[in-house]
């Protein structure tokens, strides 16, 4: 049987930074499920979709496949058999994806995918809803936060880094805006799993908390030492 790794948290958590290295470092495949929302809300946002209507996002559904590839080791997503990897990391595209997630018809569409990707092989999957909804028989659930300042710092640093401007107060109201949001609908709410381990990222480093992980899926495995 495959060995699964959820990580769930808010955004800006840091997900997917230590996602990325404790699967390099355990050898599992790494599934961003995030970037399958993004791409959807890609789709949507190219067909100018009106989301509050059940009906044109139904249709809008019917014309979208979301799929995922890996080139050295990293994760491409398709739409519709395009790369769209390079395109979703807008704040447009973001806004989008957190805002179809709520819709079930969405979650719906993903939900089987993400599953039939963990079932063959072992996999580090990060989301929301992973812990809870979609893998709640992972070996090992990770609930990862950090303060809103913290997470609003992290993000402004990584805009002036890339040379886009940015105002903190701002992003700290998208942040708080998005937890909301993501907490509070109805379908797959991000929440904590009963028996997922929760790591506050707020005062420690991202070797820190990969180490963390790394020696967390050690010990369920047996493996330690
Ligand atoms: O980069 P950031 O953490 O903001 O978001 P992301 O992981 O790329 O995901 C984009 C959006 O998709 C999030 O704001 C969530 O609302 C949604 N999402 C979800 O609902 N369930 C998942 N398993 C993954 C993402």
């Amino acid at each position: 049987m495959s060995f699964k790794i959820a990580i769930d948290g808010p955004a800006g958590a840091g997900k997917s930074t230590i996602a990325k290295r404790a699967a390099a470092e355990l050898g599992f495949l790494y599934v961003d499920t995030g970037a399958m929302y993004r791409a959807i809300a890609l789709g949507l946002l190219r067909m100018k979709t009106d989301i509050s209507s059940g009906e044109a996002l139904a249709n809008a559904l019917s014309g979208i496949e979301v799929g995922l590839g890996y080139e050295n080791g990293t994760q491409k997503v398709f739409l519709n058999g395009e790369d769209v990897s390079p395109l979703i990391r807008t704040e447009e595209v973001g806004k989008m994806a957190s805002s179809a997630a709520s819709k079930p018809q969405v979650r719906m569409k993903l939900t089987q995918l993400q599953r039939e990707i963990a079932e063959k092989r072992d996999v580090l999957m990060d989301g929301r809803d992973i812990g809870t909804v979609i893998l709640p028989d992972a070996q090992l659930k990770i609930y990862l936060t950090a303060s809103v300042e913290t997470r609003a710092q992290r993000r402004y640093r990584e805009l002036c880094e890339k040379g886009e401007k940015a105002v903190l107060e701002e992003i700290a109201a998208d942040i708080r805006e998005r937890d909301f949001r993501d907490m509070n609908r109805e379908t797959a709410p991000l929440r904590q799993a009963e028996d997922a381990v929760r790591i506050d990222s707020s005062d420690m480093t991202v070797e820190e908390v990969t180490g963390q992980i790394v020696s967390l899926v050690r010990e369920r495995q047996g493996t330690l030492c």
